[in-house]
């Protein structure tokens, strides 16, 4: 059951400028294709030469104990030694790094020696709180400066962050906390966002008197608004800053490559929050070289990927790729809409920004204001754009590419995931394109489109979409517990050893594949990954709902809205205030992200006769469609 439909207009081309191609970092897709196909472990070992590494590795792959896989065996090096480390004694340390707008239109640069300097205080705060190698550290923040601190803080110190989106709320934050039992938890007094103060510091103490596992928050100053500080726990970042023993320099932990770099949670199909696990070594290889050849990154280049830090498309294009090429990046902090609809034309015209990333949702939701806003601003610094989080629909493709990139700049759209760490399927600049396909395989990647036994689907038709080998960035495991990476990745196609995305795709009479939308329990929501058991969750921990089933239904502007149905408790009854009130309640539990856009009461839900809830036909039933094979259904 796939999340969108759209037909896909395969025979639209748009081919490249020569020179773009010519100047390209890989001008040759095929070549390097081949390349790749003929010595997998060679290309990637190529690919990890052109970083640091305290020693080199053993194995390039260890594939004795699948599904897994190591990769670099023997190797030793810090994600922070290439991100930074090197850098700050060669040509790149008084280039900027980072370029950071705030909402107030506040203004902060970092070069890489700043960087370097303020990571390395904060690495010296964390060890000064007793974090020591293998520690978790959860992450809370706004948009800031200082939480790109203190993620390559962590990495430093080796110990693992868990950084957690902003925009979840209680329950969400509590239940990460927990899973990672991280002693540590950073978080902010508020985050700005349109005008208005996200609590976030309300919301951590809220998640902490659930349990007593966080002993030490530290609340970076944002807003200036009055917080609780509790005494012993609470400490104010600027504060351990200024301590004696945070100084300028600190020791880089020495990992080895398969030491973990982050847990990053993610939705799956329970509401148990699912933490993907990503290492130091492969994943710096992999993100660093797709973004060096996807998006083409130049020395000049002022690089802005305007996801948050918070999901994945943060820490790989936000955080660590582009340091790690020693790239110019942009963060900003607020909504692209706010003050005005201009906000991100006027930030690539003042900042030159000549590379811009970002998701369809934020595209079709500018697309509204319509033409005169960004034709107010000079956006002739642009060459390339970007796509991730969902299909893009040809519309806003076009729309994109036509008002935005003035037919000049290619549209990368990067298919990938939390648990592929990097680009997957995404052209190079040197591909030519179809809007709203993805186009083809990262050069090393092997991807297919399968039936249920695992047969090659026909042209055009749809299937499972799988990973057929390994790759360095892959997800490690599920965070303490093996059984689920098995059987969530790996069990369907166990036979073949294939990575089971959770996606369906076709591929057209060029090769050209098209990813349709998620086949499982996992919703995209503004490009937002969520999944139905949480919001389930975040219904059913009311006091009036009994149980509850929650769709995705396809809408124009945010890809997939939430349709939520609920039995009531005896007693209770259904009427416009509750469902008023359950809205807000998912709100305050999971966050503003997971409120369902409709909430219907129930007398009973479709189910299958071992209990399971069929969702599939909720949703033909809302989309007026045929029910489909009701053979499983229990009544
Ligand atoms: C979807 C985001 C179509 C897909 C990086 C995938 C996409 C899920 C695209 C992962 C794209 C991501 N075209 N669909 N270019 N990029 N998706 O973990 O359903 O938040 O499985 O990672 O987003 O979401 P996640």
């Amino acid at each position: 059951m796939a999340e969108q439909g759209f037909t896909p207009p395969t025979s639209e081309w748009y081919h490249p400028a020569p020179e773009l191609v010519a100047n390209a970092n890989v001008p040759n897709y095929e070549e390097v294709c081949a390349q790749a196909r003929q010595d997998p472990q060679a290309f990637w070992a190529e690919r990890a030469e052109t970083l640091s590494w305290y020693k080199k590795w053993d194995t390039v792959l260890d594939d004795s104990n699948a599904p897994f896989y190591k990769w670099f065996v023997g190797g030793k090096t810090n994600m922070v030694l290439n991100a930074l480390d090197r850098h700050v004694s060669g040509e790149k340390r008084n280039k900027l790094a980072f370029i950071w707008e705030g909402e107030d239109g506040a203004e902060v640069t970092l070069s890489y020696w700043r960087l370097w300097q303020e990571v390395n205080k904060f690495a010296n705060v964390l060890r000064g709180l007793g974090v020591q190698k293998g520690d978790r550290v959860t992450i809370y923040m706004g948009r800031v400066p200082e939480i790109v601190i203190a993620m390559l803080a962590c990495a430093k110190v080796g110990a693992p962050h868990s950084v957690v989106y902003g925009g979840f709320s209680e329950q969400a934050l509590a239940s990460r906390i927990e899973d990672a039992q991280s002693k540590v938890l950073l978080t902010c007094d508020g985050a700005w966002l349109r005008g208005k103060i996200v609590p976030l510091k309300d919301t951590v103490d809220e998640a902490c008197s659930r349990s007593d596992i966080v002993k030490d928050v530290i609340v970076v100053k944002r807003t200036g608004q009055a917080i609780n500080m509790q005494a012993g726990r609470d400490h104010w970042y600027h504060e351990l800053m200024a301590l004696p023993h945070a100084k300028p320099e600190a020791e880089t932990e020495i990992m080895d490559a398969e030491d973990p770099l982050f847990i990053l949670y993610t939705s799956g199909t329970t509401g148990k929050p699912k933490g993907v696990l990503h290492t130091h070594g492969g994943y710096q290889v992999y993100t660093s070289t797709t973004l060096s050849w996807a998006f083409d990154i130049k020395e000049e280049d002022r690089w802005w990927c305007a996801a948050d830090p918070g999901w994945i498309t943060g820490h790989s294009y936000i955080v660590y790729a582009p340091l790690i090429l020693g790239a110019t990046s942009i963060l900003y902090e607020g909504a692209p809409t706010f003050p005005e609809p201009d906000r991100w034309w006027q930030l690539v015209a003042k900042y030159g920004i000549s590379i811009l990333y970002t998701a369809p949702t934020a595209i079709r939701g500018l697309m509204r204001f319509g033409e005169d806003y960004p034709d107010r601003h000079d956006l002739s610094s642009l060459r390339l754009l970007g796509s991730v989080g969902e299909p893009i629909n040809p519309e806003a493709w076009r729309w994109y590419h036509r008002v935005i990139g003035k037919e000049r700049c290619p549209i990368i759209d990067t298919w990938w995931q939390t648990e592929t760490g990097g680009f997957m399927i995404t052209p190079l600049p040197s591909v030519a394109l179809k809007p709203g396909s993805a186009t083809r395989p990262f050069p090393g990647i092997e991807v297919d489109i399968v039936d249920e036994d695992g047969n090659p689907v026909g042209v055009n038709e749809d299937g499972d979409l799988v990973i057929k080998t390994p790759w360095p960035s892959m997800i490690r495991t599920v965070y303490g517990d093996d059984e689920r990476f098995i059987s969530q990745y790996w069990q369907k196609y166990a036979a073949q050893g294939w990575y089971l995305a959770g996606d369906t795709a076709r591929r057209d009479e060029d090769g050209y594949l098209w990813v349709i939308g998620r086949n499982d329990d996992v919703l995209k929501v503004s490009g937002y990954r969520l999944g139905t058991a949480e919001v389930e969750s975040g219904l059913v921990s009311h006091s009036a709902v009994a149980e509850s089933a929650v769709i995705g239904i396809p809408d124009e502007l945010r890809g997939n809205v939430i349709y939520a149905y609920c039995i009531l408790v005896a007693g209770a009854e259904g009427s416009d205030e509750l469902e008023a009130e359950l809205k807000a309640h998912v709100r305050h539990e999971v966050g503003p992200i997971a409120v369902p856009k409709q909430i219907e009461f129930v007398e009973s839900l479709p189910k299958t006769r071992s209990g399971k809830i069929m969702r599939r036909v909720l949703k033909a039933q809302a989309l007026g469609q045929p029910l489909g094979d009701l053979s499983t259904l229990e009544d």
